[in-house]
């Protein structure tokens, strides 16, 4: 990468104010119960060819007009035309041997040691990418969907590789992709132990990506989003967006507060030359607020990210992002739907940095002269 810059790490925490957040009118515009829905002969259940459906992953692929669901050791692909649904399977086991290794190393044969499927992705026209957690030896193969109109579905079972990277070994770690270009994003933890999180970039033809190992930049996250979003119509100026929640560095000693974050990093950073080799070099933080006023000033905090939803418009730089939050306080428990403008949060990131002086010191606004390229760019 040109014109490194040791300023990488510095960390932009800045106050996403939504003026959507005001409890306004928070009554649902349309409500459904499962009966209405029923009732309206459009619906039909799918409970899984063996009685029983443990999903792990969903894609509603609008261009086949299909629906692939994930599940433990199972793909399927349902069609959704009005009249009827289709349904397809592929079994899909962990590769011979390691359901044993799984088990040999301590963990549970039921819940742990199968291949739980967590990422289904469109990777071209004709076929899906999937990754499943092959009972912790992580393992991705293309699914072959076909065209347009016509219902196959179909895996070469030899034809795996390696998901190290790409999916957690742990089916329960939390864990976010996007694929774009020919290239998969993830947040994830890329280890047996599940102790090492990282932001990663694989596939396609340029080297493995990931953040460094430090504390500063992710603090025990859980992944909930990925987006990739454009600044503006030249792509070397895409941004990859990841939506998480980790432990906070700047509540002072609080026990166990986390807050919820949107990092991002450049789709053409290519990592240093000397330092920070094929390691992002333009990652950078801000907080995500979604709090509500109360009485005697004291807002209520939902600090715990639970799902993100990104609302397109025309304008495919300027999605609404739409979060669900809840409190992780023991007195008050509550949920809050948040909506951000991608501009403001495009503002936050060119704001001002957050700045310590010394780990005694409060955080604070960055006055200093900040370096060119400004980090984060
Ligand atoms: C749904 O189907 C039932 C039974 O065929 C029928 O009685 C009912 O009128 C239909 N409802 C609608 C909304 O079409
Ligand atoms: C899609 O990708 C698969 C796997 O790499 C490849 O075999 C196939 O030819 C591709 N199809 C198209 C239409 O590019």
């Amino acid at each position: 990468m040109k014109g490194f810059t040791p300023f990488f790490s510095v960390i932009l925490v800045a106050l996403l104010a939504s003026e959507h957040s005001a409890t306004k009118l928070n009554v649902p515009r349309l409500r459904l119960s499962y009966k209405d829905l029923l009732s309206t002969n459009r619906s039909s259940i799918f409970s899984g060819h063996h009685g029983q459906l443990s999903l792990t992953a969903v894609f509603l692929d609008e261009y086949h007009d299909r629906l692939f669901l994930g599940g433990k050791d199972v793909l399927y692909s349902l069609t959704l035309g009005p009249v009827s649904t289709e349904s397809k399977e592929i079994y899909w086991p962990p590769l011979p041997g390691n359901r044993e290794d799984c088990v040999q190393r301590g963990k549970e044969p039921q819940t742990e040691c199968a291949n739980f499927v967590r990422l289904l992705q469109p990777y071209n026209r004709t076929h899906l990418l999937a990754c499943g957690t092959g009972a912790f030896q992580p393992m991705c193969a293309f699914v072959y969907v076909g065209h347009r109109g016509e219902h196959v579905f179909t895996m070469d079972p030899t034809n795996v590789e390696n998901g190290r990277g790409k999916v957690p070994h742990d089916p329960s770690l939390p864990f976010a992709s996007t694929f774009s270009g020919g290239e998969l994003y993830t947040g994830l933890t890329a280890d047996f132990l599940g102790r090492d999180s990282v932001i990663f970039r694989s596939m396609g033809g340029r080297s493995t990506m990931r953040t460094e190992t430090d504390q500063k930049l992710l603090h025990d996250p859980k992944f909930i989003a990925a987006h990739l979003i454009p600044d503006n119509d030249d792509r070397d100026n895409d941004k990859v967006y990841f939506f998480f929640t980790e432990k906070a560095m700047e509540a002072g000693d609080r026990e166990g507060a986390i807050h919820t974050r949107v990092g991002r990093v450049c789709a053409n950073d290519v990592g240093g030359q000397r330092v920070l080799v094929n390691k992002w070099s333009t990652f950078i933080k801000a907080r995500l607020v979604c709090s509500v006023p109360g009485p005697h000033g004291i807002d209520t905090h939902f600090n715990q990210l639970e799902d993100v939803f990104l609302l397109r418009t025309k304008d495919e730089r300027n999605p609404d992002v739409y979060a669900i939050f809840s409190t992780i306080s023991n007195v008050f428990q509550g949920f809050a739907v948040c909506v951000y403008r991608m501009a403001d949060i495009r503002e936050a990131f060119n704001g001002p940095f957050a700045h310590k002086e010394s780990p005694d010191y409060q955080w604070g606004a960055y006055e200093g002269r900040v370096p060119y390229p400004r980090p984060g760019v």
